[in-house]
């Protein structure tokens, strides 16, 4: 028998491993809404770091605009999120995103999401998304450069100012019910919602 663990060694076209669906908010100089799919995200404490492309609008809008709302849908908004996905709200269409992307300058209504105002910051919030992340850009740093030093990727350091949570999605006041909630899952390009609980930390206080 060849007990030799079955692995290879392969460089993955994509290496999305499965984070949860963000939807950014932000505002142009001219406080037009923008919104941009994400799934590079993370937070630690009221910390959240972002994944994101220089050649986004949402990109530029937090550079100039310093705040955002980071919403996270529940997964039954996959259909709406791909109707945006192959949008950006650049004019013109950046050179390498030409022949993928085209500009639209109303995802709202091109994903038949809904708007409301938040309650801190000065972008909307999506009213779809269950869950609302008030942030203000803390620093930022660009991860990686083109051979001519064109910035492509950056990571952003936000902090969370504010949260919005639907009422049904609220325990014991200040948390948010594990059992209610389920984020939408970006699986190496599929979507996926969460699937069977296994456990709980020794931590969890609900
Ligand atoms: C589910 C999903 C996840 C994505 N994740 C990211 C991401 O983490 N970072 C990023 O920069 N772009 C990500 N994208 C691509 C952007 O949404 C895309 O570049 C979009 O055109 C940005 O829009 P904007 O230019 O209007 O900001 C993702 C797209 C989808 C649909």
């Amino acid at each position: 028998m060849n007990d030799k663990p079955a692995f290879l060694t392969i460089q993955p076209k994509v290496l999305y491993f499965g984070t949860p669906v963000a939807l950014l908010t932000s505002i142009d100089q001219d406080g037009k809404p923008n919104i941009g799919p994400i799934s590079s995200v993370w937070a630690l404490g009221y910390n959240l770091i972002l994944g994101l492309g220089c050649d986004g609008k949402t990109y530029q809008n937090i550079l100039e605009n310093k705040e955002c709302v980071v919403n996270l849908p529940s997964p039954d908004l996959y259909k709406n999120i791909e109707k945006i996905a192959g949008l950006t709200g650049m004019n013109p269409v950046p050179e390498n995103k030409k022949d993928k992307y085209l500009y639209e300058e109303d995802k709202f209504s091109a994903g038949n999401f809904q708007s409301m105002p938040a309650e801190i910051v000065t972008p909307p919030a999506i009213a779809n998304c269950p869950l609302q992340l008030e942030c203000v850009l803390q620093n930022h740093y660009i991860v990686e450069s083109a051979g001519d030093s064109t910035p492509l990727i950056a990571s952003l350091h936000l902090r969370v100012v504010n949260v919005r949570v639907h009422e049904n999605l609220v325990i014991n006041q200040n948390y948010i019910d594990p059992a209610a909630w389920s984020p939408l899952i970006y699986n190496f390009r599929h979507y996926y919602a969460l699937g069977e609980k296994m456990g709980k930390n020794f931590r969890a206080e609900v």
